[in-house]
């Protein structure tokens, strides 16, 4: 275990339904830090200004922190250039950016959208929305029974028309890691842009755009200690430079007519009106706990829970794992036999152990198993084996329940 982590998370020596809280939901959303909380509320103490607009000492100060942060995000994901840094609320509107601002401008009738099986909703409906617009096709990458991809005949979906490619890096469903530079190549043969879709990869382990080879990169800060209501979107500065403007309003235009307007520079042609400020500095001081852990050591110690989990889940009888891929993150999809997930998570609830069931907005993979939903228990770096052995007995006690 990380040493001394759980103190710095308030929540964590709480209770749930009077049992001390075990809390196995961060691909939902993370814990935050007492680091990150005090510099969210010590940014409303001491330093609350808008930012890029005020003549005066505070909002310059503002403004220099929130700009700090977006060099933060930057080195954090290895690149060396900040204007590639966008401030969205989250992967969500990341993708639907990308998906607004280059897919309306850059698709027509019959060019190929292309997405896998494996896609949280987020990274789906924009993409049919697009279609709708553009006339453009959407396409699927097929997901195999062991919940990783089938990339057994690339020339079936990689070809001339294929124009973007848009895929998960980590599943929030089986945890799988996906071949996401080979993808990339893949895609780059045919001329296609790039997008990662990475909320669930960012918090675990280290990215590097430069290395990935991406056009865009999405995260969210909810899902690494940050506060909720801020994301990033990267994206190369030519590509940026070249989109029509995503939202309109102040900051992101350079002058403004009666008739018409002109943009900003990047990145702030991207971010319309007063942006997340605290959020930012939230994410700038979540960025700053995660580096001083490093995030060898954050990996490390998810790796660490995920294989004793793998085990200890596997013991239980009549327990079906979802996923079984040789490269994954920490995330188990599971059901019992004869007990609903949802049955099963609010018995898990009794016993103080949050855990998510349903269908993750990830349908077409639920689809593809033959399940409406399934039970997930998803892991972090203050999560411990004790927890998992907490969470495997009130599993088994629950199945006894269900069988008698
Ligand atoms: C893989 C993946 N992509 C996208 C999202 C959407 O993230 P957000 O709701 O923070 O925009 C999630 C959230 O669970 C996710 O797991």
């Amino acid at each position: 275990m990380l040493k001394n982590i759980r103190n710095d998370f308030p929540l964590l020596s709480s209770t749930n339904r009077a049992k001390p809280l075990v809390y196995l939901d961060s691909a939902a959303t993370t814990q935050k830090p007492r680091q990150v909380i005090d510099a969210v509320s010590s940014f409303y103490e001491s330093n609350n200004a808008n930012v890029h607009r005020g003549i005066y000492q505070l909002s310059e100060q503002a403004t220099k922190s929130y700009e700090n942060v977006r060099k933060s995000v930057a080195d954090f994901i290895g690149t060396a250039d900040p204007r590639s840094i966008i401030f969205t609320s989250g992967t969500t509107e990341s993708i639907n950016l990308v998906a607004y601002a280059w897919g309306r401008k850059n698709l027509k009738p019959r060019d190929e959208i292309l997405i896998t099986e494996m896609e949280h909703h987020s990274n789906i409906v924009p993409w049919q929305l697009t279609t709708r617009e553009t006339g453009a096709n959407l396409r699927y990458i097929p997901i195999l029974k062991n919940g990783t991809l089938d990339l057994s005949d690339p020339e079936k979906y990689f070809t001339k028309k294929t124009k973007l490619v848009s895929i998960i890096h980590q599943s929030n469903v089986f945890g799988t890691i996906n071949p996401v530079k080979q993808i990339i190549d893949y895609a780059k043969s045919v001329g296609a842009i790039t997008i990662v879709d990475a909320a669930q990869s960012v918090p675990h382990a280290n990215i590097n755009v430069e290395e990935l080879g991406c056009d865009f990169l999405a995260f969210s800060g909810h899902k690494m200690l940050a506060p909720t209501g801020i994301g990033v979107l990267y994206g190369k500065t030519k590509i940026l430079e070249e989109m029509i403007p995503f939202l309109g309003g102040g900051e992101m235009i350079s002058s403004v007519s009666m008739e018409s307007a002109t943009w900003n520079e990047i990145p702030y042609k991207f971010e319309a009106g007063t942006p997340k400020i605290a959020q930012v500095i939230g994410l700038g001081a979540a960025i700053e706990y995660l580096n001083k852990i490093g995030m060898d050591d954050v990996q490390k110690h998810g790796q660490d829970l995920l294989k004793y989990a793998l085990i200890s889940l596997s013991n239980i009888p009549e327990l079906t794992i979802y996923g079984d891929s040789t490269n994954r993150g920490a995330v188990i999809s599971f059901n019992v036999d004869n007990v609903h997930p949802h049955d099963l998570a609010q018995f898990l609830d009794q016993d103080g152990i949050a855990v998510r069931a349903g269908h993750h907005c990830a349908q077409p993979i639920m689809t593809k198993l033959g399940l409406s939903s399934t039970t997930r228990a998803s892991f972090y770096l203050y999560n411990t084996k004790k927890e998992i052995d907490a969470l495997c007995e009130s599993i088994v006690k629950t199945k006894n329940i269900f069988s008698i």
